[in-house]
């Protein structure tokens, strides 16, 4: 993907902003005051993190697992460090949250919001515990480096299909093989993480005659 790049000093959100640019488009911004996660939930924006959103082509009934190759993508981007994916694209280091993701979907285009902690990490109104980098990265670095893995990724993505980007996810998943806790909005599950299954869901064993695959929700592991 040849990434025109749009870099804003305020915006409220850079994804939705995003909206209203072509496929192709990277829309950055210094400050982001409404900066938007996951099921509504608020992103702490604090000064000196990243905040890029990247127009991409919508998959017809594939377009869900644009998760997977965002997520794949960020992980491969901050290379050097010992990242781990936390289903479905929520970045970790050392167990505590890093930097997250936001896809939307508006007619054929995928606004894929990308959140890095770069300089600094929330302390307080968390789901998760956070962390940032700390510095052990710059900012135009991981940029740099997270669109030539997202235009990579997708490339595989559209040639080869999930199988391969589900490999990589997999090689960097926190949690599989072990016990784990999923909010699902009218209920919350406790099972064995087993795998991801070939569409993207998590396949949770909950007892020998109970599997669950799960395709929205919130995981927590059990320590
Ligand atoms: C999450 O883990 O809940 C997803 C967080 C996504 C945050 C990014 S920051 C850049 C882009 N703009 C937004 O408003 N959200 C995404």
């Amino acid at each position: 993907m040849n990434w025109q790049i749009h870099h804003f000093l305020e915006l409220e959100s850079t994804n939705t902003t995003a909206l209203t640019y072509p496929v192709g488009s990277v829309i950055t911004a210094q400050r982001q005051t409404a900066g938007r996660g996951r099921s509504g939930r608020v992103w702490q924006s604090l000064d000196g993190n990243l905040f890029l959103s990247a127009v991409l082509p919508a998959f017809d009934e594939q377009t869900p697992l644009l998760s997977f190759v965002a997520g794949v993508a960020l992980a491969e981007s901050l290379k050097p460090l010992p990242v781990r994916l936390k289903w479905p694209n929520d970045v970790l280091l050392n167990g505590a949250k890093l930097a997250g993701i936001l896809l939307e979907r508006i007619d054929d285009k995928v606004i894929a919001g990308f959140g890095v902690n770069i300089a600094a990490a929330p302390q307080s109104n968390l789901m998760y515990r956070a962390t940032s980098l700390n510095g052990h990265l710059q900012k135009a670095a991981v940029q740099s480096a997270l669109l030539t893995a997202l235009s990579d990724n997708l490339s595989l993505f559209q040639t080869q299909g999930f199988a391969p980007i589900r490999q990589k996810w997999l090689e960097k998943a926190a949690g599989i093989g072990s016990q784990i806790t999923v909010r699902l909005p009218n209920e919350t599950l406790n099972g064995l993480f087993e795998s991801l299954t070939p569409q993207g869901a998590i396949s949770l064993k909950i007892t020998e005659t109970d599997r669950r695959f799960i395709t929205a929700g919130d995981v927590f592991f059990n320590t």
